[in-house]
């Protein structure tokens, strides 16, 4: 029988899904709720320590639908981090850690670029009892303005100096969320890993224009009439991220042995969440999934995880995460491989007998043998 319990960084997890920071880990009450149903752990809302420059608009949600179903496929956010106090945010960690203490939960944090802010964000979270950090270097929209978010992640050199920051006070595991904003993931990677920080999370959201409303010529959402480029997820950025997460995999197995990665974007069945592991992500999370289906996603997601191991003989994560990253390769070596494939079959081809004369006493045994397989 498989199991889905791994380890990951000295958290033990009952299974790989995490709720990624976002909408479903907002608050005490939905945490406790996504605990309940059995999620793996738990990253929060990002957190600062002043939610007072904090000022999020409504609408701040756009979706993209199918075009022959009504199925959402994409979905842009303009909402920023958490606009809760950071008094309440301490008692509220500490409070779900009280009720859920063998339960892993991490803190996702964010500040300005000022060393003595990320000190004591880390500080005081870490007294509240959190398990890990995820830094989010990666918001795409409305902090980047105040160079927080993905104006950190996009600069390896800034990422690196503050996951050092974070790193010479932690005590607890250190993941750095990335931005898929950018040509080459791989930089900010090695930047987090040459900091030190035991893994990565990877992406949050691609910056994008949901799309123009035809009648009123707004670009969506509109705020007041107007709107400023979001942050794009769901289904559609699953390809993406599956890139992203092969590139930074190979990373990890060729330069930073024993680094993990939490794979994110688009997850929504386990059949999604088992390509990610079989590219080398350790963990995978899930924000926009459970706003589209709620908390009991958890359900069929490990039902699915689990028939899949079940049909190929897989015991544990372990057995297969990475499995997959082999088979990539360059285009020059798709070239080669296919052109001598090609022409090892043209060569059985004309080694097949069709006619009689076309034996010959050299390859006598392998033309019967050719024969003989068909
Ligand atoms: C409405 C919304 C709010 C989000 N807020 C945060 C946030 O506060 N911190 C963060 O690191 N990521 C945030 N994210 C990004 C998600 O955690 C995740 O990286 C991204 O949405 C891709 O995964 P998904 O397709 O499963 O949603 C947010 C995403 C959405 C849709």
């Amino acid at each position: 029988m498989p199991t889905l319990e791994t380890t990951v960084d000295g958290l033990k997890l009952p299974n790989p899904f995490i709720i990624a920071s976002g909408p479903p880990g907002t608050n005490g009450n939905v945490m406790a709720k996504a605990y309940d149903e059995g999620w793996g752990a738990v990253i929060c809302k990002t957190i600062s320590l002043d939610a007072g420059k904090i000022h999020n608009v409504q609408p701040r949600y756009a979706r993209l639908r199918a075009r022959r179903s009504d199925e959402i496929i994409g979905w842009e956010n303009i909402e920023l981090i958490s606009d809760r106090p950071f008094n309440v945010w301490i008692d509220e960690l500490k409070a779900t850690k009280d009720r859920y203490a063998d339960r892993a939960l991490i803190a996702s944090i964010m500040e300005e670029y000022r060393k003595d802010a990320w000190v004591e964000i880390v500080e005081r979270c870490e007294a509240a009892g959190v398990d890990g950090f995820e830094l989010n270097f990666s918001c795409p929209h409305g902090l980047p303005e105040r160079k927080m978010g993905s104006a950190m992640g996009e600069n390896p050199e800034i990422l690196q100096e503050v996951a050092g920051w974070v790193k010479a006070v932690a005590s607890r595991p250190v993941w750095a969320k990335l931005t898929p904003n950018v040509t080459y993931i791989e930089e900010p990677a090695r930047g987090a890993f040459r900091a030190g920080c035991e893994g990565v999370s990877a992406i949050n959201t691609i910056r994008s224009v949901l799309g123009v409303n035809l009648e009123t010529l707004r670009p969506e959402p509109a705020v007041e009439g107007y709107t400023t480029a979001g942050g794009y997820s769901s289904r559609a950025v699953l390809p993406i991220a599956l890139r992203m997460v092969m590139e930074i995999a190979t990373v990890i197995r060729d330069e930073f042995p024993g680094r993990t990665l939490s794979g994110v974007g688009g997850i929504e069945t386990g059949e999604d969440a088992a390509q990610f592991l079989l590219l080398g992500a350790d963990t995978v999370q899930v924000c926009t999934g459970v706003m589209k289906y709620g908390y009991g996603l958890i359900h069929p997601l490990c039902d699915a995880l689990l028939k899949f191991m079940d049909r190929h003989g897989f015991e544990r994560l372990e057995d297969f995460r990475g499995h997959s990253l082999q088979y990539f390769t360059t285009h020059s070596d798709l070239v080669r491989r296919q052109r001598e494939a090609r022409a090892a079959a043209r060569a059985g081809a004309q080694r097949m007998i069709q006619r009689d004369e076309q034996w010959s006493g050299d390859d006598f045994v392998e033309q019967s043998d050719a024969l003989a397989r068909g």
